[in-house]
């Protein structure tokens, strides 16, 4: 760990308290002025440090520049290899390349921005400075290819979940892998694998999460004012970031290691968004008129068509026919799958 990353640790772990020059030195066995340029440094990037004659310096609470010793604070995961970026294309696209060239399971990589943020069936992310929270978790399971879903759904569940500790805030699951709050999408999950052939099994598998924490400043592009929406309406600030990204990586490494055993399912339940709604299944360019059931064992939509006769979908696409009243401020969405 690099001098500024250790400085950046002991005034993270004391955050708000005042930490003189001199004792960082002799706890780090360095001199004062490379204590003084690494604050510089950290300064430069934008972490809200100040410095009192005589108290010293001190990490102001609501500095909130995201960071990896800002993250570990919060973080109960041995063994992530994390790296925060100010900005990347993609997340996904560049842990796709690492884990190429061997990167291991549990490399972690965070990005303030994104300028090629990728969203599922090709369409792209909006991933603004400032606001979001991007990032992408490298998996090497043992797991047959047919079970990769369970990957996102397992997400999408540790992402409602720590957004609601989070925010307070009451999350929906649009099934497959949205999570809207307040009738918005808040967050979208893209997991990407590749194949061994060999085996049948993942080679490796990228975990992607996105999400809207806060309006953009020059607020959500034209297309997506209907649809997105951020987690906190209001939100100025804080340690919020660091906070989120650990919570989301405590909860989904909880439940990871008994992927298949599907203890998140209930969780997944209590939150679908389409269930007890009517749909249209769209196939073949009909619209097929439907109510949605539930979702069955395998994280499937259970629907039921007009003529009595239920199916469960496993890939489709599904929009909504009328919103019930628990949600009525959503009037139209569709729903992709592959
Ligand atoms: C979707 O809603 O279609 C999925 C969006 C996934 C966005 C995340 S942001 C971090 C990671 N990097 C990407 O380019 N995409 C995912």
């Amino acid at each position: 760990m690099s001098v500024k990353e250790q400085v950046l640790t002991i005034l993270e772990e004391e955050k708000g308290c005042y930490l003189s020059g001199e004792d960082m030195a002799a706890q780090l066995g360095v001199s004062r002025n490379a204590i003084w340029k690494s604050i510089r440094q950290l300064q430069k990037e934008g972490h809200l440090i100040e410095g009192v004659p005589r108290l010293g310096y001190t990490l102001r609470t609501d500095s909130h520049v995201l960071s990896v010793p800002g993250i570990k604070k919060y973080l109960q995961v041995p063994d992530l290899e994390l790296t925060v970026y100010p900005t990347l294309p993609s997340t996904n696209t560049a842990l796709k390349q690492a884990a190429e060239a061997g990167a291991p399971a549990g490399t972690v990589l965070i990005a303030e921005e994104q300028t090629a943020g990728r969203g599922r069936l090709g369409r792209s992310f909006y991933s603004p400075a400032g606001t979001g929270l991007y990032f992408s978790v490298l998996l090497r399971p043992t797991l047959p290819a047919t079970d990769c879903s369970l990957i996102t759904t397992c997400a999408a569940v540790a992402c409602a979940e720590a957004m609601e500790t989070i925010s307070g805030q009451k999350t929906e699951i649009k099934w497959v892998n949205d999570i809207y709050v307040d009738g918005r999408k808040a967050c979208g999950i893209l997991t990407e694998a590749a194949l061994d052939l060999e085996s049948g099994g993942l080679q490796y598998a990228v975990l992607g999460i996105g999400i809207n924490l806060a309006p953009p400043e020059q607020g959500f592009p034209t297309e997506l004012q209907s649809i997105a929406g951020p987690l906190f309406p209001d939100h100025s600030g804080g340690d919020v970031r660091n906070r989120l990204t650990a919570e989301i990586l405590n909860r989904f490494f909880q439940y990871y290691p008994d992927l298949t055993g599907k203890s998140y399912l209930e969780a997944y339940r209590q939150r679908s968004m389409l269930t007890g709604q009517s749909v249209y299944v769209l196939r073949a360019g009909d619209k097929i008129p439907a109510k949605v059931l539930g979702i069955d064992n395998d994280f499937g939509l259970i629907v039921a068509y007009e003529s009595g006769q239920t199916e469960h979908l496993s890939s489709g696409e599904v929009s909504i026919r009328k919103r019930t009243a628990e949600s009525p401020k959503i009037q139209k969405f569709s729903v992709n799958f592959d």
